[in-house]
């Protein structure tokens, strides 16, 4: 614990003690008079936006459970693209909804995965001693020791001979995967191209599709050919050796899962009616633009989603971990006070599937 804390140790009725703990320079000089039980969390804080060394750990308050909240002891998060750009506050129109000068959420962490130590008085879905996991993108919290989030969230109940280091990766990239499968209405036996499938949302969306019963052709570098195969993928092509844009088969739907591609560069790929998604907004927005252009002619498409805020995609996913489905691909794990390093890693581009981070 901290050189900073003081702590003030009070006797009760009973002869036994309440411990209360105060953050040093914002403590009151006096004796706390009341017996409120005060404890303090490790959790990574970020005060301002900018690289991946704004990111400190420090010791918080440990929140607690609303009325309608469970508190979760995290066991295991991420740290994932969505993270680096609500750090870094880009691109500039997160801000609108982030904090325009400085972020309004100081705690990051997205998806987490752990143990229900607390629930409200009104929480009857969930008791103490629950492993669960989930996304909480908007409220965030999960770089820390413990977050509370509301019970009606996009929580699932982990499966019985999951870890919670592979729980954790189970819902970010796999909900941007799903949000684009399911708006592109991919069903068995469409062909489907994957671009970038060695990405969380490349590795998520491949065995996905799978699950769906498309036909994957999935493209990714040289070295990670025989991995994406193990995915699932009925067939690899190797950006690095083969233009896949030349390819001669046609497809229901091609999804650049990292957004190195463009509508242009990709149309001839498509069926006459096939689709095109990325998972970036691309140059100048050009993406979420077409998308309200090119849907207004018959022929092929783009389409731009941003999945939405669907508890049941969540607990559809951790039902394919289950039914062995889908395996979230875990590249490293770093130790919580290890975060930066982490977050340095993450945006070289080059993770292979996700990142976690063990609390
Ligand atoms: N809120 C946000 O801002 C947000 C959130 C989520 C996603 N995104 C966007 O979605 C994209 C994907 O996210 P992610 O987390 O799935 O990515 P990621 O895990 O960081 O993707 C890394 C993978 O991309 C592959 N890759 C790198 N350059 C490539 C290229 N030129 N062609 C094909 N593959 C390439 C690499 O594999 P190889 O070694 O095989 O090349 C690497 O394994 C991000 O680029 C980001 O733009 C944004």
């Amino acid at each position: 614990m901290s050189d900073r804390i003081r702590v003030w140790v009070l006797p009760d009725k009973a002869g036994s003690h309440t411990w209360v703990f105060f953050d040093g320079p914002t403590a009151s000089t006096a004796p706390p008079t009341t017996r409120t039980l005060l404890l303090l969390m490790k959790a990574a804080v970020s005060t301002s936006y900018g690289p991946p060394q704004v990111v400190r750990l420090q010791e918080v308050d440990k929140p607690t459970a609303g009325d309608d909240e469970l508190l979760i002891k995290v066991r295991a998060t991420t740290v994932n693209r969505t993270d680096c750009g609500y750090r870094g506050g880009t691109p500039l129109l997160i801000r609108l909804f982030s904090g325009l000068r400085r972020p309004k959420a100081t705690m990051l962490g997205t998806e987490f995965a752990g143990e229900v130590e607390a629930v409200g008085a009104e929480v009857t879905s969930h008791r103490p001693g629950d492993r669960v996991c989930g996304y909480c993108e908007g409220t965030f919290g999960a770089h820390a020791e413990y977050m509370t989030i509301r019970a009606n969230r996009l929580i699932a109940r982990i499966p019985g001979d999951s870890s919670f280091e592979e729980a954790a990766p189970s819902t970010e990239g796999s909900h941007y995967a799903l949000g684009m499968l399911r708006r592109a209405g991919i069903q068995e036996g469409d062909e489907v191209l994957i671009y970038g499938a060695t990405g969380a949302i490349g590795s998520a969306a491949v065995q996905i599709a799978k699950s769906l019963g498309a036909h994957v052709t999935a493209v990714c570098g040289t070295a990670h050919v025989a991995l994406v195969e193990g995915l699932g993928a009925d067939r690899v092509v190797d950006y690095q050796t083969t233009d896949f844009t030349k390819d001669e088969q046609k497809y229901n739907l091609v999804l650049d899962a990292v957004g190195k591609s463009s509508f242009r560069r990709c149309r001839r790929l498509l069926k006459p009616r096939g689709i095109y998604t990325s998972s970036d907004v691309g140059l100048f927005w050009h993406g979420p633009m077409l998308a309200l252009i090119t849907p207004l002619f018959r022929g092929r498409k783009l389409i731009f989603v941003v999945p939405r805020d669907d508890p049941e995609a969540i607990r559809y996913l951790v039902g394919l971990i289950e039914s062995g489905e889908f395996k979230p691909v875990i590249d490293r794990r770093y130790p919580l006070d290890q975060i930066v390093e982490a977050y340095q890693y993450v945006e070289t581009g080059q993770k292979v599937g996700n990142v976690v981070i063990t609390v």
